[in-house]
């Protein structure tokens, strides 16, 4: 299957049209950015890390049940999904305090949450992203209730199966963001990506941040962190570990 029509760039990926009016291509790009893109970088092979992760994370989700957009890996920065519109809404599980809830709230860091909490975000670069209420999704018409269910079910899900599996890979799964897209039949689908960009991982030992935390906050070797994470993901999968 080869990429046709260029449709949409993003900060970090590139999608396409192909033959079948119902996939896209994603090209994962090196380009890592933060705080709404005013700090920018491009770090060679970041693209391919996260392509391969967030193809074996996407596999695993969805032998477990979960709706996913992914069909499949292509190449090392190819990966072929359902064509999906977009829900505006980011939806954030944590389960450990830190980042914008610690700064948000001043609550304190680090802290382990009594159970998963879910929050959402308006996906609006042009506001930053703005926390939201739910009422705000459902007023202004960011989603549908039926939507909103799921949408907290299947986050909560993702978080249970990624923590059990992190765990066994010594790492603790901090917090993450999803997003979900509708498809053609107007399936609810996990969509986008889950990788060191979009998670945070921290070493279960060390406490080493191993995700693009080591890029906000300039922690250094940004790529060694992402090539941890994927070295235990790959020997999970050769031990058949799932
Ligand atoms: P936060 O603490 O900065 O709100 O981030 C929460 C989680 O969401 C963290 O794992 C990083 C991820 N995230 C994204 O994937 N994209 C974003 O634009 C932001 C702000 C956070
Ligand atoms: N993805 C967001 C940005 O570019 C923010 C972040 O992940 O921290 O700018």
């Amino acid at each position: 299957m080869e990429k046709k029509k260029f449709l949409y760039e993003g900060k970090a990926k590139k999608i396409y049209d192909t033959d079948d009016v119902n996939l896209c291509i994603i090209e994962y790009k090196n380009s890592l950015t933060a705080f709404n893109a005013l700090k920018k970088d491009s770090i060679e092979g970041k693209g391919e890390l996260n392509n391969l992760i967030s193809s074996s994370l996407f596999e695993l989700l969805s032998e477990k049940g979960i709706p996913t957009h992914f069909v499949k890996r292509v190449d090392n920065i190819h990966q072929i999904v359902k064509k999906v519109s977009i829900v505006p809404i980011e939806v954030v599980v944590r389960n450990i305090t830190t980042g914008s809830l610690c700064k948000r709230l001043g609550v304190e860091e680090g802290k382990v949450l009594p159970r998963p909490l879910v929050e959402l975000y308006l996906k609006d670069d042009a506001l930053g992203d703005p926390l939201i209420t739910e009422d705000h999704a459902l007023l202004f018409g960011w989603s549908t209730e039926e939507q909103l269910l799921k949408i907290k079910e299947i986050a909560l899900k993702v978080n249970s199966v990624l923590s059990e599996y992190f765990t066994g890979l010594r790492i603790i799964l901090v917090d993450f963001k999803l997003e979900f897209g509708v498809d053609a039949e107007g399936r609810l689908l996990l969509a986008d990506e889950v990788s060191p960009d979009t998670c945070r991982f921290w070493d279960r030992d060390t406490k080493n941040r191993l995700d693009k935390d080591r890029f906000r906050k300039d922690l250094g070797d940004v790529l060694g962190a992402y090539q941890e994470i994927w070295r235990r993901i790959s020997s999970s999968n050769e031990d058949g570990a799932r």
